[in-house]
């Protein structure tokens, strides 16, 4: 998972157990990462202060079109799962 330049790591569920240690980690690998997490179960004090958190949804099509355009790299870690949409 080596940087490459200006793209982006995103942690969905950044907010989270998993998802903050995930957001360190990358941070400590010089990445640029994204916390996303609607903080229905998370905390944004979770989040790293060297990363740049958004509070979302990973369901809002909007906030997606906005973060994924740099994004190389996605790692989820959101609970519970998303619900299925028709
Ligand atoms: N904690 C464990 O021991 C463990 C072990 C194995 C697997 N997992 C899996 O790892 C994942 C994360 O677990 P965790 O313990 O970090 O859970 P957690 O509840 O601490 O973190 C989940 C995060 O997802 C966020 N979230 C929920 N719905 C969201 C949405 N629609 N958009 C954006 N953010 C949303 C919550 O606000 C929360 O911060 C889960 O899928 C879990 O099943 C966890």
């Amino acid at each position: 998972m080596k940087n490459h330049g200006n793209e982006v790591s995103l942690v969905t569920g950044g907010a989270g157990f998993i998802g903050s240690h995930v957001v360190d980690h990358l941070l400590s690998m010089n990445h640029k990462v994204i916390a996303l997490d609607d903080l229905s179960g998370g905390f944004e004090r979770n989040v790293n202060k060297n990363a740049i958190f958004v509070k979302g949804s990973i369901l809002d099509n909007q906030v997606l079109a906005e973060i994924l355009i740099p994004t190389r790299l996605i790692m989820f870690f959101t609970w519970p799962l998303m619900p299925l949409r028709d």
